[in-house]
């Protein structure tokens, strides 16, 4: 098949209608402009599901996934991009037309075909010698039994054995009538001086690597004679067909389990891989033989955005995860780690336990990305020197300031705040810091995909001055003294409404179930209230001020002081005679100002709650309720900062 052209894409795109699209496999609701549901990709009971097609997107929250109509076809239906667009045409009846190829694309499609040939045959070659050869079941399946590794196991993976000799491959390759040249083009073999090829990979076990798609377009060879001088792994180079960076170990066997358990285990090889797997934990794949690549990392973020890194617990393996950890911020992934104990990799960790306690064990031990570096940096104490502390603390930081969601990074910083024992106020300023430097240093950034959560400058900044009780105070300041006195607003259908100013107040806190803080001010709010609901009559100051109860006599009275001036930390000074005009505004703003610092109160809670949940879904459920407050209360920010 030819590439789809572009006008084809086009046309297509243009005819799709993502929540017709999204309708197959959602039951969605209309909600404002925009369609929500439950999410098609959990199993949540709240919906948090939304489609908007006026901008063609969708988002799912309790999943993390996102995207335009293809991604969400790419990501359901496990589809590649062209099928996707393939699977639109089809809904839309759209005729594909598709490219033609120039001899030289065919050229080189013709030669990638015939090195993946190669490959297929050396693969079944590699089994056939090693179950049927005297030489391969005597030291090559022998081994991988001697390994634990059963042979269910060892079908599954496609493991195999390369016979001795100089050219063992090289000779049956030519028998079968493959060129040299695609034989020496996938590194199996390597030509000599003389012409000849001659093997790479002789007397070792082999580990076929496998594309997405389940093709072999490399191998990984373990020597096995103890006397050897050579290195203990071979990998096949690179070429057309294998580009190490964009290729994981184990991922082909793993997709399905991955996208079904919304997380992958990265580990360091494939003897982890496998072990693991065959210990019953199957997602699982491998960066064998490189560092992690962003490549590979968006491989894996097409089925799931959870991963959790399993290195060995050695300097290398701690600097390799801290490396790994933050790339994968940057690309939005969610991190976690499980720090094994020391001498130990994923390998013989599952080799040394059945199942189950495997299982128990990773679920007991894995931390989220930011304990599992705090404990790292400060297993040798490292916490009680200040020079140290404020290293690790710069160091947390900087990976915290690699998460392109501006509300996951805020939830870390405050959890780093708490963990590291820091102000919170001095943490977003190191962070404005750090950020300020990388926005300079490589602008511009990527992965800020998700810019309708992102504005750093109203997430990051710390609420100013007034402190909550002022506000609390200036609302039973304007109930007290102008609790009459009539203002405007846009009511929810955008007409602009007049009423008491009282009454606005009233009625708007009851409707969100709000209470002041401050005891005093909740005994007269809940006075004045309950007279209003029953009777329709606002209280006026006098009847507070002659309160039978002294205490809230006193509130009043003191309320009622500087009669001039609504509020001390006003920065326009509002006095009696502008103030029908200004009222309004005032009261608006103390209503927003109040809110926000009750959902401040909630979010706070809900950080604590955060922390001690165990539970995968129940943290995830709480994360969700944790942003939508959140994004209430940006809203409610953005909303001040335009008023103001
Ligand atoms: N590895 C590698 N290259 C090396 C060493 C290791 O790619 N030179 C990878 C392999 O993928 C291997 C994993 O790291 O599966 C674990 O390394 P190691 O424990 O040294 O390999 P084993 O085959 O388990 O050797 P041993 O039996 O000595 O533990
Ligand atoms: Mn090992």
């Amino acid at each position: 098949m030819g590439l789809i052209s572009p006008t084809t894409i086009d046309r297509i795109l243009d005819a799709a209608r993502i929540e017709e699209v999204v309708g197959e496999f959602a039951t969605l609701k209309r909600s404002g402009s925009s369609f929500r549901g439950l999410s098609p990709f959990t199993q949540e009971k709240t919906p948090s599901f939304y489609v908007v097609p006026s901008k063609g997107i969708f988002k799912c929250f309790s999943s993390g996934k996102g995207g335009s109509v293809v991604t969400f076809l790419m990501e359901h239906e496990k589809l590649t991009y062209p099928d996707a667009l393939r699977w639109l045409a089809k809904k839309y009846s759209i005729e594909i037309e598709e490219e033609e190829t120039s001899p030289e694309q065919e050229a080189v499609r013709d030669r990638r075909e015939s090195m993946f040939a190669v490959n297929a045959f050396a693969l079944k070659q590699f089994s056939e010698w090693m179950w049927n050869d005297d030489q391969g079941r005597a030291v090559g399946l022998a081994y991988f039994k001697e390994r634990g590794f059963s042979e269910e196991t060892i079908r599954k993976f496609e493991l195999g054995f390369h016979l001795d000799g100089r050219n063992s491959f090289a000779k049956s390759a030519e028998k079968e009538r493959f060129l040299p040249e695609f034989v020496e083009a996938t590194g199996l073999c390597i030509k000599r001086e003389s012409g000849d090829l001659i093997d790479r990979f002789w007397g070792r076990a082999m580990f076929p690597i496998h594309s997405l798609s389940g093709r072999v377009v490399g191998f990984g060879g373990r020597v096995l004679r103890n006397d050897a001088k050579t290195a203990k792994y071979l990998n096949s180079p690179e070429s057309e067909v294998y580009h190490k960076s964009q290729v994981l170990y184990g991922l082909f066997q793993a997709k399905q389990a991955i996208s079904r358990a919304n997380k992958v285990y990265l580990v360091e090889g494939y003897t982890d891989v496998i072990s693991m797997h065959q210990a019953g934990v199957h997602n699982v794949v491998s960066s064998s033989g490189t560092s992690l690549t962003l490549e590979q990392i968006r491989l894996v973020k097409r089925l799931t955005e959870h991963v959790t890194l399993l290195y060995d617990g050695d300097k290398a393996g701690i600097k390799a995860s801290f490396r790994g950890i933050d790339l994968l911020l940057e690309e939005g992934m969610y991190v976690r780690a499980v720090p094994l104990p020391a001498g130990e990799d994923p390998d013989s960790l599952a080799r040394s336990m059945d199942a189950e306690s495997l299982n128990t064990f990773l679920a007991a031990n894995e931390v989220d990305f930011m304990r599992f570096k705090v404990e790292a940096l400060t297993e040798d104490g490292a916490d009680q020197d200040p020079i140290r502390r404020a290293e690790i603390v710069r160091d947390v930081l900087q990976s915290v300031a690699k998460i392109p969601n501006a509300i996951l990074r805020e939830v870390y910083l405050r959890d780093s705040a708490q963990r590291l024992g820091m102000e919170e106020r001095s943490l977003y300023a190191e962070m404005d810091r750090i950020r300020g430097a990388e926005l300079r240093n490589n602008a511009p950034r990527r992965g800020d995909q998700d810019s309708s959560n992102d504005s750093p400058s109203m997430v990051l900044q710390p609420p100013q001055a007034p402190r909550p009780l002022a506000v609390e105070e200036a609302l039973v300041r304007v109930l007290l003294q102008f609790g009459s006195a009539r203002v405007k607003w846009n009511g929810p259908d955008g007409l602009e409404q007049e009423d008491a100013s009282a009454a606005l107040i009233l009625d708007d806190l009851s409707a969100d179930e709000l209470e002041f803080s401050h005891l005093p001010f909740q005994a007269l709010y809940a006075e004045m209230l309950a007279v209003w609901q029953s009777e329709e009559r606002i209280l006026g100051p006098e009847h507070f001020v002659r309160h039978a109860d002294p205490s809230m006599a006193l509130t009043a009275a003191e309320c009622l002081t500087e009669r001039h001036q609504l509020a001390n930390w006003s920065r326009k000074n509002i006095y009696i005679g502008e103030l029908e005009d200004q009222l309004s505004l005032h009261v608006y703003e103390c209503l927003l100002r109040f809110k926000e610092y009750r959902l401040e109160d909630r979010i706070k809670t809900a950080l604590v709650e955060l922390s001690t949940l165990t539970d995968e879904d129940a943290r995830d459920a709480k994360l969700v309720e944790f942003m939508r407050i959140q994004t209430l209360r940006n809203s409610l920010r953005a909303e001040l900062q335009r008023v103001v």
